[in-house]
């Protein structure tokens, strides 16, 4: 860019960002780079230069193709596009970065726009500001209740039970993915711990704003916004089923009583190994929970980072309990969602985690805490995600 005289060299070649995305907003069309979060917003016409603009072309080509001879303006035109990254000038840093990004993430559109459009939050921690503008905010939007209740549907109310085993540090070591379920009932009284310690209220309280509870998991802005469903295939005491975990009551809802094991590896994505599994846990997000204080993006981050906090503390209570468990993310999410009557948006699936006894452990399962790894020469064990 000349910028002494203000006008772009016929000779300057540009191409469209390769990072763009194009949405509405109401009736305006945005043009957005999303690697450097800026933002146009622009008829159509545009869209039909872009078009044009995959490979780099002179700033005269584009002039010869598209103003003919009415110039009038076209140059502020073209630069302002530049300015925002809709257009890309050969040899810059834009280009560079472009080219890193398009031969680096081999996630396509979707995960490249949410990361990088979600990063660098902008926060003030004021908590006395913050304390103020959810107060007004609570008296116009109710805050959503930490609690999902079904209280029509029939109820099992589970024993409280201690984790007795081991300590921490060894309960860590010994940790590990385990998959080969294979039939084995699960007590309620294992069941009931596992929830509880993973899932459970440890303490509660009102606040002036709204009402919050605590679990041994931590929570963004204490929001909590994971639900967990028991599907139960083997546990003493307890039909087969689906059962909604009550947090509000620790127990059971019934939500619908049949058979369930045979679907594990259907909502697993066909992974045979859950098929015995005594109990699968499908957590999911009620999103309003969180997006209630954080109505920025960023924040789905924060209710994914949660689903694997959760996901961490059942393996840790599992091991306890010398229960072998198994998690997955790699769900048949919709199928799961119509199972267990859920709309799939307010609420949705997250995560998956399976409980029960396995066979022939993967080799790793086995080995000592410490113990070095070393290439298995025996069965194959299949190689998961
Ligand atoms: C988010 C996440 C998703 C996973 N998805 C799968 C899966 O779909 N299938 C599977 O067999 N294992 C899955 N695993 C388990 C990993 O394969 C396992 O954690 C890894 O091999 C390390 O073994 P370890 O858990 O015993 O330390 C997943 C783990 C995480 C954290």
């Amino acid at each position: 860019v000349n910028k002494k005289r203000g006008r772009l060299s016929g000779t300057l070649k540009v191409r469209r960002s390769k990072a763009l995305i194009l949405h509405w907003n109401r009736e305006e069309l945005i043009f957005e780079n999303f690697l450097l979060r800026r933002r146009i917003s622009a008829n159509a016409l545009l869209a039909d230069l872009l078009s044009e603009l995959e490979r780099f072309k002179t700033v005269d080509w584009i002039k010869r193709r598209f103003i003919g001879k009415s110039r009038v303006g076209w140059n502020s035109v073209l630069q302002s596009l530049l300015e925002q990254g809709i257009l890309v000038e050969q040899h810059s840093a834009a280009d560079r970065d472009e080219e890193v990004l398009t031969k680096n993430w081999k996630w396509n559109l979707p995960a490249q726009y949410f990361h990088f459009v979600t990063k660098d939050g902008t926060y003030r921690f004021d908590p006395e500001a913050e304390q103020r503008e959810f107060q007004a905010l609570a008296k116009k939007e109710q805050p959503p209740s930490p609690f999902k209740d079904y209280p029509e549907r029939p109820f099992v109310k589970l024993p409280k039970k201690k984790l007795a085993g081991g300590d921490l540090g060894e309960v860590l070591l010994r940790r590990r993915t385990k998959r080969w379920f294979v039939n084995r009932q699960l007590s309620l009284d294992e069941l009931s711990a596992l929830l509880f310690y993973t899932w459970g209220m440890t303490a509660s309280r009102k606040t002036s704003i709204d009402e919050r509870i605590l679990r041994t998991s931590p929570s963004g802005g204490c929001r909590h916004p994971i639900e967990v469903y028991a599907l139960i295939h083997d546990v003493s005491g307890l039909n087969p089923g689906i059962y909604h975990y009550s947090v509000r009551r620790h127990g059971l809802e019934l939500l619908v009583a049949k058979p369930i094991g045979a679907d594990f590896v259907r909502f697993c994505s066909g992974q045979k190994w859950v098929e015995n599994a005594s109990v699968m846990f499908v957590m999911t997000a009620l999103f309003e929970r969180t997006m209630w204080r954080y109505r920025f993006p960023r924040a789905y981050r924060v209710v994914q980072i949660e689903a694997g906090h959760l996901g961490q503390t059942l393996q840790l209570a599992a091991t306890a309990l010398r229960v072998d468990s198994f998690i997955t993310a790699a769900l048949q999410d919709s199928l799961i969602e119509r199972e267990l009557g859920l709309d799939g948006i307010r609420e949705s699936v997250v995560y998956c985690a399976a409980v029960g006894k396995t066979r022939n452990p993967n080799r790793r399962a086995d080995i000592r805490p410490g113990a070095k790894l070393t290439r298995s020469k025996g069965r194959r064990v299949p190689t998961p995600e």
